[in-house]
């Protein structure tokens, strides 16, 4: 099985109103751990890298790690860039294997959002690469993009359907309450699915959503990092339910990082103090990886809905 695009993978989705887990990737161990559990369970799978993700590990590492799982696991993983904030970014990416690239325009003008997205879908879709854009303004920090909470804006339902016909793109992320980060509510957690709702009924039968800032900041993870060092403050994120009934009104993609960092975090901060002479760098990460895989099999059961979609 080789790398695929994610373009059958929604279109199931979108039928069978469940989401495909789309999750960051920094090294071995987080690649290993995400496609063993979607392995297992014989789930379809995005590996999503950010442009951070490319400075630390170098694009081409990442994506030989990511076919080495393809080869490995013979699992369906598309290979994403995620956020990325210019045309030269993705052309790269487009240029070196991956199948799928996002072009965040978000933080332009309406008009100047399409312009640059209209131009990476025309190089992209050249290649065979599919392209997932973003409308509308999620709060937190990505790369290069720092939106204050005061800044978000939900996206607009009434421009959803002229952004995808004037841009082309495959995909598009939404802003419905969600932010990125460890702490995502100030009050009770509240997505607003009136939103939702509203953008799909503009769209096309079976356009593919996209929903950013989908960690639900599992406190099983965040009172293990505070028993084992420093707080993690304010922690609040997307809970379970509220993420299948995203997925049964239209959301085919839920990015998911925060969990994975808050897993291997607590995993590694716990391994050091159970054993603080441990010094074999295999034995903390081997169980940061089996963490991860625990964590992305929960994932799937309970907010994807995507076990055995192969
Ligand atoms: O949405 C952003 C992701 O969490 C990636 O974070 O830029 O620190 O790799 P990063
Ligand atoms: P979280 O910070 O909620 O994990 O969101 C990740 C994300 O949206 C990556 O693009
Ligand atoms: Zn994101």
């Amino acid at each position: 099985m080789p790398i695929v695009t994610s373009k059958e993978m929604f279109e199931k989705a979108k039928k069978g109103g469940y989401a495909i887990g789309a999750f960051n990737v920094n090294n071995m161990e987080i690649i290993q751990g995400i496609t063993e559990g979607a392995r297992e369970l014989n789930a379809p799978v995005i590996l999503q890298v950010s442009s951070s993700a490319i400075k630390y590990a170098k694009p081409s590492y990442l994506k030989h790690m990511v076919y080495a799982a393809v080869e490995e696991t013979d699992l369906p993983i598309v290979l994403h860039l995620d956020h990325g904030a210019d045309f030269e970014i993705c052309k790269e990416c487009v240029d070196n294997g991956f199948s799928s690239v996002m072009i965040d325009g978000s933080k332009y003008d309406f008009e100047e959002n399409v312009t640059l997205t209209k131009q990476v879908v025309e190089y992209a879709h050249s290649k065979g690469v599919v392209v997932e854009a973003e409308l509308g303004k999620l709060a937190g920090i990505e790369d290069e993009v720092h939106v204050n909470a005061e800044d978000s804006a939900y996206t607009n339902p009434e421009q959803a359907l002229e952004f995808i016909e004037r841009t082309g793109c495959d995909s598009l992320a939404i802003a419905i309450g969600t932010s990125h980060g460890a702490y995502k509510f100030k009050g009770e957690p509240e997505l607003k699915f009136d939103i939702l709702q509203k953008i799909v009924q503009q769209l096309p039968e079976n356009f593919p959503l996209v929903l950013h800032g989908a960690s639900s900041v599992l406190p099983d993870f965040v009172e293990k990092c505070n028993q084992y060092g420093g707080e993690i403050p304010g922690a609040k994120g997307v809970p379970e339910d509220m993420l299948r009934k995203a997925a049964s009104l239209g959301i085919c993609k839920i990015n998911v990082d925060t969990d994975l960092r808050l897993a291997m975090t607590a995993t590694i901060r716990e391994q050091f103090a159970q054993n603080p002479s441990e010094i074999d760098p295999r034995k903390y990460l081997a169980a940061a990886r089996d963490a991860i895989r625990e964590l992305v099999k929960h994932k799937i059961v309970h907010a994807l809905g995507c076990e055995n979609k192969i």
